[in-house]
């Protein structure tokens, strides 16, 4: 069996008296994939948003790596469980700067290592940040984000501001990258055929609750529920 990441008992989130999110639970492994998926508005980037405590939940429990995540401080929560949002966050000046912000230690070979593992020219280094294309700058939010050797990777939609053109590198970057360090890779996509193109697990996610979960591919082909069929007839038609 493979090695629990993070474990979800009873999770629910709640804002005023709309329930966002009603009792999730649900297990994420080491080195695997998943793609939430659902209706807008469903609560996909709430349930990711609760994994690195941007938002709190009401009631449950998250346990990263054997510790309820409260435990933790939030610090220590995000450079092992990292948030990458829809739009590259970038400091100004130049990629060297965005490294150095997040560890002021970093060595020269660290740095140049990081910009040939997200397949970017080590000459970058020095570049604007405001002179990168989209998804070079996404590329650089990437590697920051690995810089801290997280286990586990939240992407909220990542590919969604990029050209068409480039979104399939950037999957493949993905799947490339889950595998080779090990990690557990959670993506919300609004795009069934991208969550079919990333394979292995999906979580659909419909009134703030899981409808169904499994293989991606037989979930959507075949799916059990009623929310499921309705997503099914209303993204695959
Ligand atoms: N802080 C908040 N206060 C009140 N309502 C909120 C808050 N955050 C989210 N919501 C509501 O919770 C529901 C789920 O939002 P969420 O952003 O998780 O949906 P989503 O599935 O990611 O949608 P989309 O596909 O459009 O990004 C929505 O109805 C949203 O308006
Ligand atoms: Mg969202």
């Amino acid at each position: 069996m493979d090695k629990k990441v993070l474990d979800l008992s009873q999770v629910s989130r709640i804002v005023g008296d709309k329930k966002i999110l009603s009792n999730i639970s649900y297990t994420f492994l080491k080195n695997q994939i998943y793609t939430i998926i659902g209706p807008s508005g469903s609560g996909k980037s709430s349930l990711l948003r609760l994994l690195n405590r941007l938002d709190e939940l009401s009631s449950g429990k998250i346990v990263y790596d054997d510790q309820n995540i409260d435990a933790l401080s939030v610090c220590a929560l995000r450079k092992k469980v990292g948030y990458l949002f829809q739009t590259p966050h970038l400091f100004e000046k130049t990629v060297r700067d965005n490294f150095l912000f997040v560890d002021d230690q970093i060595s020269e070979n660290r740095m140049t290592a990081l910009l040939e593992r997200v397949h970017l020219s080590t000459n970058m280094l020095e570049s604007s940040v405001e002179k990168l294309s989209v998804g070079e700058k996404q590329r650089v939010a990437f590697a920051r984000l690995l810089l801290t050797s997280p286990d586990v990777l939240l992407l909220d939609e990542p590919t969604s501001a990029l050209d068409p053109s480039i979104t399939e590198s950037l999957e493949n970057f993905i799947k490339e990258i889950t595998s080779e360090e090990n990690l557990t890779t959670i993506i919300v996509t609004h795009n069934p055929e991208q969550a079919m193109r990333f394979g292995q697990t999906g979580i659909l996610i419909a009134d703030g609750m899981i409808a169904e979960s499994g293989n991606i591919k037989t979930l959507l082909e075949n799916p059990q529920s009623d929310a499921g069929k309705r997503y099914k007839a209303r993204e695959l038609s």
